[in-house]
């Protein structure tokens, strides 16, 4: 008998987590709803992701993220970039918050801002981001509705390293969604970031043990 699209792709991850030395020390980026905090925070409740959340710095005032940190304990910091006179300005505040709170792993999740070389060069090779698209297909805003548009039969995510680049750099982790065809942007963002809150935590593990 065929195997259903959805059987083929997104496949389990594997059951063992590495263990470090010390926990991860983890800074969280964020400007929106925060779901993908919350699945790395939950992760690491469960003691599978190795790691512990020191900070997480927000760019938008009211930014569902600040409940959601607020509600799982974690420190969080508003540093509206509207207050900034340049991305430079920004991400070198940034980069100090981080170090003061002894960050060594940036986790961009959904941080919809262009980075500079002060943020990059800051933590070289240790910065993440995810992103609703198999990379390199549809980077920048609205990826879901870009995929749509483009009639692809399998949509997804990835978690990679971070370049300069929006959305670009060496790949980490992916997973695929089928699209269906009755799916508009919402339904099929909505079965995306059921798998994007599955991988980012794997995800960060793999690049920890990797490097
Ligand atoms: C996620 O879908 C993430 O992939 C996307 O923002 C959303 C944040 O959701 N990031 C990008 O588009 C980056 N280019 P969340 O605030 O619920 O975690």
């Amino acid at each position: 008998m065929l195997e259903t699209a959805a059987a083929l792709i997104s496949p389990p991850l594997p059951g063992t987590w590495p263990r470090f030395e010390s926990p991860l020390r983890l800074g969280v980026m964020a400007s929106g709803n925060g779901s993908n905090l919350e699945a790395i925070a939950r992760s690491i409740q469960r003691d599978e992701l190795h790691a512990e959340i020191r900070v997480v710095i927000y760019n938008n005032p009211g930014a569902g993220v600040a409940e959601r940190a607020a509600r799982l304990g974690l420190p969080a910091v508003l540093l509206n970039h509207r207050h900034y006179p340049s991305r430079e300005a920004l991400d070198s505040d940034i980069v100090h918050r981080l170090q003061a709170h002894g960050v060594d792993w940036v986790i961009m999740a959904g941080w919809m801002r262009c980075v500079t070389t002060v943020l990059i060069d800051a933590f070289a090779g240790q910065i993440l981001n995810i992103h609703p698209s198999l990379l390199p297909s549809f980077p920048g805003l609205r990826a879901v509705e870009q995929a749509l548009a483009a009639g692809v039969r399998v949509a997804g995510c990835t978690v990679h390293q971070v370049e300069l680049a929006v959305d670009s750099g060496p790949v980490i982790m992916q997973a695929a969604v089928s699209v269906e065809p009755t799916d508009t942007a919402a339904t099929l963002q909505a079965r995306i970031q059921v798998q994007e809150h599955r991988i980012y935590p794997a995800a960060i593990a793999l690049a920890a043990e990797l490097t």
